[in-house]
């Protein structure tokens, strides 16, 4: 199998950059996309260093427009098709819910539930050409579970979740896979701006999340990984 064309949304930092330099390792050809440039630019050379062939792409998964033609632009750099496509940009905030203000709420459902879906319908004609595709969407343990002070985060990654369980019955016939990823607290910069006390030390690293990916990729056609708990071992 010859490594896969790979775009990873939100692949500047955090778990998205972590994934982009998994597949790198192999010998991919990856897309990383988000807003800051200067972040982009340095995992697409990190992607180069580590034996891969990196392409950074600025996109705001909020528009529409901006989405189309940020993955336009990497279908031609992947060469027309897209093997692995990564939904995994997003935010978190935490605020309780009689201080939750519209802005709040728009920012969570725009980037974590219709950014996924924009770039999976600008995509799926790349993702139908692979004969080999899978797309990851990168939802939280707040896709399964409530937590307090997050009501628009978990709205928006239950609805991450069922767009993702639907989805993969849709694809079924274009044997495109879709995994479901529900990864718990991971040490990167989304804590960064979070109020409270977080033991950093106990979260998943970026990479655990990375490698099941890679693991799930690489796994045989008829296994199942529709979900895939990423959780640090309490
Ligand atoms: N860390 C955790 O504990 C955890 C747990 C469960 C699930 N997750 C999920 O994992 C994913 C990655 O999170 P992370 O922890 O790696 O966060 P992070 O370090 O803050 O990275 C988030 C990425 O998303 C991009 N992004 C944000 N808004 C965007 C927009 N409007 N358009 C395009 N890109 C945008 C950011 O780049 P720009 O700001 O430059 O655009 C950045 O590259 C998210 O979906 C998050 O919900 C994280």
């Amino acid at each position: 199998m010859t490594a896969p064309r790979v775009l990873v949304t939100g692949g500047g930092r955090g778990i998205g950059r972590a994934i982009a330099l998994r597949f790198a390792k192999e010998g991919s050809r990856v897309v990383v996309a988000a807003r800051s440039s200067p972040e982009l630019d340095a995992v697409a050379e990190e992607i180069e260093k580590a034996g891969g062939k990196g392409r950074a792409s600025q996109v705001d998964v909020r528009e529409h427009g901006s989405v189309e033609g940020a993955v336009w632009r990497a279908i031609e750099f992947l060469d027309g098709s897209i093997d692995v496509l990564v939904n995994n940009a997003g935010v978190f905030e935490i605020k309780p819910f009689e201080k939750l203000d519209v802005a709040t709420w728009k920012r969570n459902m725009e980037v974590n539930l219709d950014g996924p879906f924009y770039v999976t319908m600008e995509a799926l004609e790349a993702l139908q050409r692979s004969g080999q595709a899978h797309i990851f969407n990168i939802a939280s343990r707040a896709a399964k579970q409530g937590f307090p002070g997050n009501v628009a985060y978990c709205a928006s990654k239950y609805g991450l979740r069922g767009f993702s369980d639907a989805l993969r019955l849709d694809l079924a016939k274009d044997k495109i896979r879709v995994s479901t990823v529900y990864p718990g607290q991971t040490d990167t910069t989304i804590f960064d701006k979070v109020p409270g006390t977080w033991d950093r030390a106990k979260m998943n690293k970026p990479e655990d999340v990375a490698e099941v990916v890679w693991k799930a990729w690489k796994s045989p056609r008829d296994v199942n990984v529709d979900d895939l708990d990423v959780a640090p071992r309490a």
